[in-house]
């Protein structure tokens, strides 16, 4: 279906990201969606990460004669059909069975690629057996005490390399767990602390818990290849054992060595820690502060984002996650200097209520509302994006024609 027919189509389901947020928070039980959808402490990052979005507007000129049509980037050496990949998102079989799986699916069907998280409910070989492209992996460079600082992650690498993975995502903003209270206060610990009123949110979505039972898909499979709440209570353990707040820039020299094919660092706010990673041979940066999860008060991504992208920009390339709901907020980044954006929450929100058809829906929603803002605008390749098409909005007010 062409982007045109698809927003002409009349529906009755969802139709913005924001619509398949409830019906994601309707499909799931609360402990589940305090995972999904909270962030750390006072979810002040979380805010900030949407909010910065409206500091901007867009600029448009009119007459051009141009369609934005042709959404087409590359990310890594990889074509992707619009300028979005899904993000790693770990433990995503809990909100619903198909998890990094389906998502992976519907991302190839949708012209794009998953990063899939060294937390995900399904292996590497799992995903590169039901997939028909190579995709993402996304690293935590855990370390097993039994095996020493750097077996455990090294064993990861190997593992994504025989699966044939194209790029490696090392994520460096998870040096200990972020303080997510919101996931506490719904029970969502290891193991999960279950009340009457937490067994009657699951209870009263017999087709999540008959799907979750049945399937089985809560554990980090790279882990532990077992099934059952014992299992995945083990393996979240474990991961919070293996996190490393030691881990330094040797250890990131280290993973350059290990790792031949595109290496990109997620987690990156500050420009001087950009220009390091670059220069130890990263080819590309995600900004990023893991969606507001991490810590609270890191500063938005997209406000993040213009400094590292005139430091690096010419050096590596810049992708940038965190409140991408909407596809003019991909405008935006794309104008301040991304390349591409990850999206996380939205994809996990149309797993949730549809399945991998809702994951592959929020594809088609984004890529047809930005494709809808740069044919407004008077732009028609993603490319022709800089920051010349953004007025700051706290000075439009009575200058709104901007340029001069
Ligand atoms: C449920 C959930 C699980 C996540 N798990 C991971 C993970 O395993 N590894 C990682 O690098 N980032 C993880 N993230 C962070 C995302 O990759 C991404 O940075 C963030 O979701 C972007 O913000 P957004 O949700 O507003 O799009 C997770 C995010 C969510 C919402």
């Amino acid at each position: 279906m062409s982007v045109f027919q698809y927003k002409l189509s009349s529906r009755s389901g969802p139709i913005t990201v924001e619509d398949y947020r409830r019906a994601a928070r309707r499909a799931v039980p609360d402990m589940v969606w305090a995972y999904v959808d909270g962030g750390a402490e006072d979810h002040t990052t979380l805010r900030a990460n949407r909010r910065a979005f409206d500091r901007w507007c867009l600029r448009t000129h009119v007459l051009t004669g141009k369609e934005a049509r042709d959404l087409s980037v590359e990310v890594a050496g990889v074509p992707l059909s619009l300028p979005v990949l899904l993000a790693p998102t770990g433990l995503t079989g809990i909100s619903h069975w198909t998890g990094e799986l389906g998502a992976a699916q519907a991302a190839e069907r949708t012209g794009t690629r998953v990063i899939l998280s060294t937390a995900a409910t399904y292996s590497v070989e799992e995903v590169a057996g039901g997939t028909e492209h190579d995709h993402f992996f996304q690293l935590y460079p855990w370390a097993d005490e039994a095996t020493g600082a750097r077996a455990l992650t090294e064993s990861f690498i190997d593992r994504a390399k025989r699966a044939g993975f194209q790029g490696l995502f090392v994520t460096v903003d998870v040096q200990t767990h972020g303080n997510r209270e919101g996931e506490r206060k719904r029970g969502m610990g290891t193991p999960p602390v279950l009340t009457p009123a937490r067994i009657a949110s699951a209870a009263i979505r017999p087709k999540w818990w008959y799907a979750f039972f049945r399937h089985q898909r809560m554990s980090a499979r790279i882990l532990l290849d077992e099934s059952g709440m014992k299992a995945a209570v083990r393996s979240v353990q474990a991961q919070y054992r293996w996190m490393r707040p030691e881990l330094n820039w040797d250890d990131f020299a280290w993973m350059r060595q290990q790792w031949s094919g595109p290496l990109f660092i997620k987690g990156v706010l500050d420009a001087d820690d950009a220009a390091r990673a670059a220069d130890l041979g990263a080819d590309g940066i995600v900004v990023s502060n893991h969606g507001g999860r991490q810590l609270d008060g890191a500063v938005a991504s997209l406000d993040a984002l213009p400094a590292i992208a005139r430091r690096v920009g010419g050096q590596a390339e810049i992708l940038m996650d965190g409140g991408i709901r909407r596809g003019s907020d991909i405008v935006k980044a794309l104008c301040l200097g991304a390349k591409a954006v990850c999206i996380g929450r939205p994809y996990v929100y149309g797993l949730a209520a549809r399945g991998p058809a809702g994951v592959e829906d929020i594809l088609r929603i984004l890529r047809a509302e930005l494709s809808t803002a740069m044919t407004l605008m008077g732009v028609d390749r993603p490319a022709d994006l800089d920051p010349s098409w953004l007025l700051p909005a706290d000075r439009v007010v009575g200058d709104a024609a901007g340029g001069g």
